[in-house]
């Protein structure tokens, strides 16, 4: 039995419908598939809403990270001091350019990476610091600069996207800000697609130029590049959807408020959220001790959940040697006790009051 989404695209798509439809229509009429109107359009008017210089729209969150650090010139044997407890994406655009991820704990409530941990893990060969704002909630990223000095930052934001710090968007707060326009993400396209922020003019010149394989004009080729280039359907479909967002963004905060609330009488740790911030829940995220078996409940009462993540990054296979005889225990910890629970714009108070009673009986059991 399955009876509610993890995420209802379904829902979304059906309050959208009309104006989705009429925004993919428009680019089946005027054909420009690649790099068409949309894709500037949509680029003004995210920079515009972030508060910074440049848009440059990609094919993925990942691409995003990967020529970030290609338009830093990352050279092979190269450190960029990140997070541990990500999705891999955040390490493997590292490693694929030859450098090293060094990894730094997190903070046990957060779950973000511990910023009083960073100055200790810089050493001449660090090239860049890209922490994650992780489930939606910004890092500590003004200390992050601070401790950087000149050292680039990177903010991998695939899932913070239109949340708040200090007044400020996510996405604005570093020398890049990279997201995800994954369609579960808070600002999710129909297939993949992401973007770079930052207001550096030659780090955008050279952003663009790598994600059209590194031409500055058609067939120069000025420096080495990739195929990077975000469709123009997926872009005139975020158009449409962007139209609604701070509506989603006000109800993922109202929704994330209400989850909160209602399981502070339970035996669950809630995510501790920072005051001078906000988190837009990309996943609603939760740690307890028995997990598996709250988790197989859950499933049978028809309520899908989700883990993000189950190994951190230097216990899996293709990264273990980047964390070889070194632990990182906020993040194995983590690692065993996070849980996410459906999240949408569009869920409902009904809806949710239906997990939380299953999550209750289940907890009692
Ligand atoms: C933290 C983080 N970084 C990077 C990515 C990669 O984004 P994409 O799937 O768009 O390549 C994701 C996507 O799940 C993510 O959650």
């Amino acid at each position: 039995m399955s009876s509610l989404p993890f995420i209802d695209l379904k829902a979304q798509y059906a309050q959208l419908k009309t104006r989705i439809d009429a925004r993919i229509q428009t680019v089946l009429d005027h054909g420009q598939y690649i790099m068409g109107p949309e894709v500037k359009e949509l680029e003004v008017k995210l920079a515009a809403y972030v508060g910074v210089k440049h848009c440059i729209t990609v094919s993925s969150g990942t691409e995003a990270l990967f020529i970030a650090l290609m338009a830093l010139d990352l050279q092979p044997g190269d450190e960029v001091i990140t997070t541990p407890f990500t999705f891999a994406a955040t390490a493997e655009v590292i490693v694929l350019l030859g450098g090293k991820p060094v990894f730094v704990d997190i903070e046990p409530d957060s779950c973000n990476i511990d910023a009083s941990l960073i100055k200790a893990a810089i050493t001449p060969r660090t090239r860049a610091i890209m922490p994650v704002s992780l489930y939606g909630q910004v890092c500590d990223i003004d200390e992050i600069n601070e401790i950087a000095g000149t050292i680039p930052v990177i903010e991998d934001a695939a899932q913070s996207f239109g949340a708040s710090y200090k007044g400020k968007k996510s996405c604005g707060l570093s020398t890049f800000g990279a997201t995800s326009f994954f369609p579960s993400k808070p600002l999710g396209c129909y297939g993949d697609g992401g973007a770079l922020f930052t207001d550096d003019d030659q780090l955008a010149q050279a952003a663009r130029e790598i994600r059209v394989h590194g031409q500055s004009q058609r067939y120069t080729h000025t420096r080495i590049g990739v195929g990077g280039r975000m469709d123009t359907l997926q872009c005139a479909i975020l158009l449409a959807k962007f139209e609604r967002f701070d509506w989603e963004i006000a109800r993922r905060l109202e929704i994330g408020a209400r989850y909160q609330a209602l399981l502070q009488d339970l035996p669950v740790e809630r995510l501790a959220l920072r005051a001078d911030r906000d988190c837009v829940w990309a996943q609603f995220t939760l740690q307890l001790d028995n997990r598996s078996a709250v988790q197989q409940a859950l499933q049978l009462a028809g309520i899908p959940t989700a883990i993000h993540y189950p190994t951190p990054l230097h216990q899996q296979p293709a990264y273990a040697r980047y964390g070889a005889g070194q632990s990182f225990p906020h993040a194995e910890r983590a690692a065993q006790r996070v849980m996410s629970l459906p999240m949408s714009a569009d869920l409902s108070e009904a809806q949710q009051d239906l997990v939380l009673r299953a999550l209750r009986q289940a907890l009692a059991a």
